[in-house]
């Protein structure tokens, strides 16, 4: 089974990853696994950090001559702040103890684990929760996810993510988002659909939306507040019959949430209609079986407002999941806070910040759910290298009842 961790401070050296489970005779570069980390960095809203600090991944073990080799895969990453401020970072973010008296954050932003992390940890200096909380270890997440991607990928299976409602702006119907996704998805699969969507700066189908989008962003930010939003994320090539509904822990929906709720900022996720299934009758959310030779298993649904998902198996739809990413907490018209030192009342301070990640947090939950879906897949196939999955995985693609 794949599995990551990841470890790194914001304002450390360096960021470093582990992936291990990938089977032997995959084909990883840093290449590849940059790609999407450069994907990650682009968005309007951005702040001033994404801006210089560029992700290049370095592959440390775990490949060679371009290829896994059945070992765990290690990668590191460099953090540009620690040598853009080389006067401060390497002091302040210290491995070893230091002679100067270093300044104490002791005002927490609300919306960060600044408060509950030095509730947790017992701090008296809100910096080590700052730097391990922060997002900037979603790009090591990115590329510890990359080689489970490039697996799928490798059996047919695509990924690819859009925004579909960035505060007030949105589509207005589910209907209305399947028009859209339809016709780019298509034939050829969700690659399409990340590859459209990068078109637009806010990474949205629909031209118009994306203006009033863009506006949304420009007035908020002139208003020192922020923005977060919902993102849809499809998954084509899935054959049924991945997941189980035989216990609670091997649900696939169940797996895919955890994996978008354990990333920063996630408040919520959903399977195809989701919550709007609660205010409609079941014929209006239950998808008619038909026989369709053209789906893997040799049946398909009228609609698909299961989300490619029954009983926390696949159906052999699409899978189509969403996320809700809540405004980004640091904002310049600040809120009220409370110095952990002193107990005194006090406004929280402005520190460099995007005003809208949403974005690229599509691109980081496109990454989050490929090991759970290649781990579906190889609780199926078996297999310690590419060589013995492929034939298995074909046998599974044309497997009839
Ligand atoms: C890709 C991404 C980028 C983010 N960038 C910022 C940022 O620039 N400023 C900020 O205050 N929060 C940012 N956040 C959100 C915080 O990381 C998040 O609100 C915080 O970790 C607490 O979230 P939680 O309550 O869900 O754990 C970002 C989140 C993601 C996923």
């Amino acid at each position: 089974m794949i599995r990551y961790l990841t470890a790194g401070e914001s304002h450390g050296p360096e960021l470093t990853g582990i992936t291990e489970g990938l089977p032997a005779g995959l084909a990883v570069s840093a290449e590849e696994l940059s790609l999407h980390l450069a994907r990650r960095q682009k968005g309007y809203g951005r702040g001033g950090r994404m801006a210089w600090e560029k992700d290049l991944v370095t592959i440390t073990s775990g490949v060679r001559f371009g290829k896994t080799m059945g070992g765990p895969v290690s990668m590191k990453l460099a953090n540009r702040a620690w040598e853009k401020d080389a006067a401060n970072w390497p002091v302040t973010m210290s491995s070893e103890p230091v002679d100067e008296e270093i300044e104490k954050i002791t005002l927490p932003r609300p919306g960060h684990a600044d408060l509950t992390g030095v509730q947790k940890y017992r701090f008296d200096d809100i910096r080590p929760v700052i730097e391990r909380s922060s997002a900037r270890e979603t790009a090591m997440r990115v590329a510890c996810c990359g080689p489970a991607r490039l697996l799928l990928k490798a059996l047919g299976v695509e990924i690819g993510g859009h925004v579909i409602r960035l505060g007030e702006s949105g589509y207005e119907s589910w209907e209305h988002i399947r028009k859209k996704t339809d016709t780019v998805v298509g034939q050829s699969g969700a690659e399409a659909l990340f590859q459209k969507a990068d078109e637009s700066e806010v990474r949205c189908l629909d031209p118009e939306l994306t203006e009033r989008m863009v506006e949304e962003i420009k007035r908020r930010r002139k208003e020192g507040s922020s923005l977060g939003g919902i993102y849809e994320i499809i998954v084509t090539g899935l054959p049924p019959g991945l997941g189980s509904y035989v216990h609670w822990d091997r649900k696939l929906d169940g797996l895919i949430s955890q994996a978008i709720m354990g990333t920063q900022a996630m408040k919520g996720v959903q399977f195809g209609l989701g919550f709007e299934s609660g205010g409609r009758d079941g014929r209006r959310v239950h998808d008619a079986i038909t026989r369709d030779e053209k789906v893997p298993g040799g049946f398909g649904r009228e609609t698909n407002r299961a989300g490619g998902l029954e009983g926390g198996v696949t159906t052999g739809q699409p899978l189509i999941v969403q996320g809700v990413m809540k405004p980004i907490p640091t904002m310049l018209d600040p809120l009220g806070t409370v110095d952990i030192k002193s107990g005194k009342a006090e406004l929280t301070r402005y520190e460099r910040s995007d005003v809208c990640a949403l974005p690229r947090a599509v691109v980081v939950a496109e990454s989050v759910i490929a090991p759970v879906i290649a781990n579906a897949i190889l609780e199926k196939t078996g297999g310690d290298s590419i060589d013995e999955i492929l034939p298995r995985w074909k046998q599974l693609k044309e497997s009839r009842l």
